[in-house]
């Protein structure tokens, strides 16, 4: 990346007690003003990560840079990072303003400057008119927000969310996304979040660090990494994708032809990597990207009908290639009535124009 990063981890590595490895020589630039998410499965080194950035965990090895200096042995507090808590960790018997300006009152503010930013805090998470309020009752949301605020309050350079909306239900996890996002660009602020919804991390989020024991496996921004997963393991994590051994057969230009069975299979190569012929690899091919035709046509492959799922706009197809290979494939809803139903037999081939990545392991 051509800007100069405002975070670095160099080869940073955390070995806890006992020998379990929580990360494994991570190297991650975290760029100035960037809403930038990590990604992955429970006990990848997610939560590890943030409290490597933050300092409340000393890495085993390598280095932390801000700014490009190195601040591997600062204290916490003299960082210019703030953490928002997945439980928030308010004060209960503190009112909404005393949570926001805790911060402010460790330092030497006057009154009417640290009231001046409480309000001004309160005010971006929409919650001025709560200044007074007790925390117990405020809902679930709201204390949220008063975390947020709390956060935000001391103008960090970075923020850094753990899980921040897990405790919300469907419907106010979604509308706090938007709010944290519009928050984010508002601000200006290097926000470094963690999740395990991939849902969340794509639509929030500039860049996506997916995260795999300990380890990075792709950063990216949300399109590219659906697009062009490096990995099967991004691949099978973000969205549903299928999965299908092929073999090699030749390359035409940018495209590299291959064959799972009777299927033909036109993949990419993010590598840029050109197979041996007859060489066998892993070809990814989204549920979007199949047809499903009751006829056979060139490349296409036969495949029993197993399930039919609705979908709304869209049924979902599981499907028996044969050889013990199922496939996915999302169909329109035919307006002429005609849908595939469990037993059918239905030629699969691939959409003119997918993009289908090469995966490796
Ligand atoms: N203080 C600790 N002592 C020992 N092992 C730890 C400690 N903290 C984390 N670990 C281990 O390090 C690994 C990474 O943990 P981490 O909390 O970073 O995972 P995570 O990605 O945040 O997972 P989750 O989604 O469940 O919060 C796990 O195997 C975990 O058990
Ligand atoms: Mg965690």
């Amino acid at each position: 990346m051509a800007l100069d990063p405002l975070v670095r981890l160099q080869a940073v590595s955390k070995v806890f007690s006992g020998g379990i490895v929580g990360l494994d020589a991570i190297d991650l630039d975290i760029v100035g003003g960037e809403f930038i998410t990590l990604l992955g499965p429970s006990g990848c080194g997610k939560t590890t990560s943030l409290r490597v950035i933050a300092g409340f965990e000393n890495p085993s090895s390598g280095n932390v840079l801000l700014d490009g200096r190195d601040i591997t042995s600062l204290r916490p507090f003299d960082r210019p990072v703030n953490t928002v808590f997945q439980d928030y960790a308010l004060f209960p018997h503190m009112n909404v303003a005393e949570n926001v300006g805790f911060g402010l009152s460790l330092r030497k503010l006057s009154g009417t400057e640290q009231a001046r930013r409480v309000g001004e805090a309160l005010d971006m998470v929409g919650l001025a008119d709560k200044l007074r309020a007790r925390v117990s009752e405020l809902s679930g949301g709201q204390r949220q927000r008063v975390a947020l605020a709390r956060a935000i309050v001391c103008e960090p350079r970075v923020l850094l969310l753990d899980e921040p909306l897990s405790a919300l239900d469907a419907h106010l996890r979604e509308q706090m996304q938007v709010e944290l996002k519009r928050l984010q660009a508002q601000l200006g602020t290097t926000f470094v979040m963690v999740t395990h919804d991939q849902t969340e991390a794509l639509s929030i989020s500039d860049r996506i660090v997916v995260m795999n024991k300990g380890r990075i496996e792709q950063i990216a921004a949300p399109a590219t990494l659906y697009d062009r997963p490096a990995t099967r393991f991004v691949a099978s994590f973000i969205g549903t994708m299928n999965l299908l051994q092929s073999r090699f057969v030749a390359r035409d230009g940018e495209r590299l032809r291959f064959a799972a069975g009777d299927l033909s299979l036109d993949a990419s190569s993010e590598t840029g990597e050109t197979p041996a012929a007859g060489d066998t690899r892993t070809v990814g091919v989204r549920p979007e990207d199949f047809l499903a035709a009751s006829e056979a046509a060139e490349g296409s492959a036969p495949a029993r009908v197993s399930g039919v799922v609705f979908h709304g706009r869209t049924l979902r197809l599981h499907l028996e290639l044969g050889q013990g290979t199922s496939v996915i494939v999302d169909a329109p809803r035919r307006a002429d009535g005609f849908q595939f139903s469990v037993g059918d037999v239905a030629h699969i081939s691939l959409r003119r124009g997918a993009n289908c990545p090469m995966l490796s392991a």
